[in-house]
């Protein structure tokens, strides 16, 4: 899907669509081994193929893509395994090789597939930029020589790092940097990249202690900030850790509420590369309210990837792993009903067609015109469409009730051909953003 976005006089006018862009699931195994020090035992690396000895990654991810309709995977790897346990190395081919073969399985399916470095900004304990042992430097050359690998590929992503935490956050900034500009420097220079924060990239605390400040500050080489995105993670237990099987909050009001105001104060997205919930009844109360958020507010978050399936066994707490039946996989209860039909049901009349034209103004009101022809294959009841406008000093929000003419006009071979008509009073809402 596309996010398009008009420059007007006034200044930049983006169209909230129905549900966010990117859906998906993290596929892990590559992490295995690695504790919140650093510290990642190779050994214990369980690269999700059936074929490496892990689980069927490649399976899974077809099946989420053909029956799911998800379009990203994040492929979690530690930066031990990458260089064969040697620090600053060059990488090592044959555990590169390893990872790349994941890759494609991933980008076979025609998904985005992200890259995540799962070493919550350390190395065996020292943080990376912040010690005296592991180097800025260091870093740059692991990012260098995966950009350098993967730069022409415009579906990978590149996720500078897992979860940093404990450590100084504009520091931590400054090394980010390095890293996006010798990312962008080697050749990849449109793909988007992720920038995480401090606290296990806590949308808790992505605000109130200063990370989003920290990582929105940094630019492509170019000056400019396209395909920065930020990268956040939230779990919905006791204590954020993503280990209990009840859920105690569904992240709105105390988490992902606060990111919203803070990406639309400051014309930035995120993308929620780790979300995910235990199969407790707490859970599919919380877990499936706070991924209808997050669609109904995509103006803001691009996507969200659940955690987790890939080598993770059916029982492990968190598991989204499907099972197999009659050699068909199947989703369990949680992955269907709160990571996936959020999204699916979300699908409706060409309000969710992400390449929806609308001309407005900030000033007055206005009649909007969105057509579209859109692959979407749900086109059922009326849709309720939220165009956010943000200028250089004030948002607004117009409401569109429900878009008029958004019938069918025609229907062949699942391509839907729809267009709306919608009429709106701009409501603004002041300066509420300043
Ligand atoms: C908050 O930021 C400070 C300074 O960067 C850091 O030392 C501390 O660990 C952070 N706390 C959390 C919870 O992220
Ligand atoms: C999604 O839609 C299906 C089919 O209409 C319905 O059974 C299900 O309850 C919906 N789920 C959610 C979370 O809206
Ligand atoms: C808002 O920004 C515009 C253009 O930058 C400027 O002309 C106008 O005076 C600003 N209004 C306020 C209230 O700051
Ligand atoms: C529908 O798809 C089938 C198979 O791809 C094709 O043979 C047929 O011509 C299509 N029909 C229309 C009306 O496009």
């Amino acid at each position: 899907m596309l996010f398009k976005s008009l420059l007007l006089a006034t200044g930049q006018v983006s169209l909230a669509i129905a549900k966010v862009q990117y859906m998906g699931m993290n596929i892990a195994g590559g992490d295995f081994g690695c504790a919140i020090d650093g510290t990642c035992t190779t050994s214990s690396t369980q690269l999700p193929l059936s074929t490496l000895g892990g689980g069927d990654g490649a399976g899974q991810m077809q099946h989420f893509v053909t029956d799911d309709q998800m379009n990203i995977f994040r492929l979690p790897v530690s930066w031990q395994f990458l260089t064969n346990n040697v620090l600053g190395a060059t990488l090592d081919s044959t555990n590169l090789g390893k990872y790349d073969q994941v890759m494609q399985a991933c980008l076979n399916t025609g998904a985005y597939c992200a890259i995540d470095i799962h070493n919550f900004a350390r190395w065996n304990g020292e943080i990376i930029g912040q010690s005296s042992t592991v180097t800025d430097d260091m870093f740059v050359s692991l990012w260098t020589q995966l950009a350098t690998k993967y730069a022409s590929q415009s579906k990978v992503l590149f996720g500078i790092m897992n979860e940093p935490h404990d450590l100084d956050i504009a520091t931590w900034a400054a090394t980010c940097q390095k890293v996006v500009t010798a990312i962008r420097n080697a050749g990849a220079s449109t793909q988007m990249i992720l920038l995480p924060g401090n606290n296990f990239a806590s949308a808790g605390t992505f605000v109130s202690n200063g990370s989003g400040a920290a990582l929105i500050a940094i630019t492509n080489p170019d000056g400019s900030t396209t395909n920065l995105i930020l990268d956040i993670h939230k779990y919905l237990d006791v204590d954020n850790s993503g280990t209990h099987a009840e859920c105690t909050t569904d992240n709105i009001a105390d988490a992902f509420a606060l990111v919203a105001d803070f990406l639309r104060t400051n014309s930035r997205q995120a993308l929620v590369s780790e979300t995910g919930a235990g199969s407790s009844a707490s859970c599919f109360t919380d877990f499936c309210a706070q991924n209808a958020y997050l669609n109904s507010n995509s103006d803001v978050f691009l996507g969200y990837i659940a955690w987790a399936a890939g080598s993770f066994a059916t029982s492990y707490v968190l598991s989204l792993t499907p099972t197999q039946t009659n050699g068909q996989y199947v989703d369990n209860a949680l992955a269907s009903q709160c990571v996936i039909a959020p999204w699916l049901n979300s699908t409706s009349t060409a309000s969710s067609a992400a390449g929806a034209v609308a001309t407005v103004s900030p000033t007055t009101t206005r009649t909007s015109i969105m057509t579209r022809t859109t692959t979407a294959s749900v086109f059922t009841g009326t849709s309720t469409v939220q165009i956010g406008i943000t200028t250089s000093n004030r948002t607004a929000t117009i409401g569109f009730a429900a878009a008029t003419g958004g019938a069918l006009a025609s229907t062949t071979n699942g391509t839907v051909k729809a267009s709306a008509t919608a009429t709106s009073t701009s409501s603004f809402t002041g300066e509420a953003h300043r």
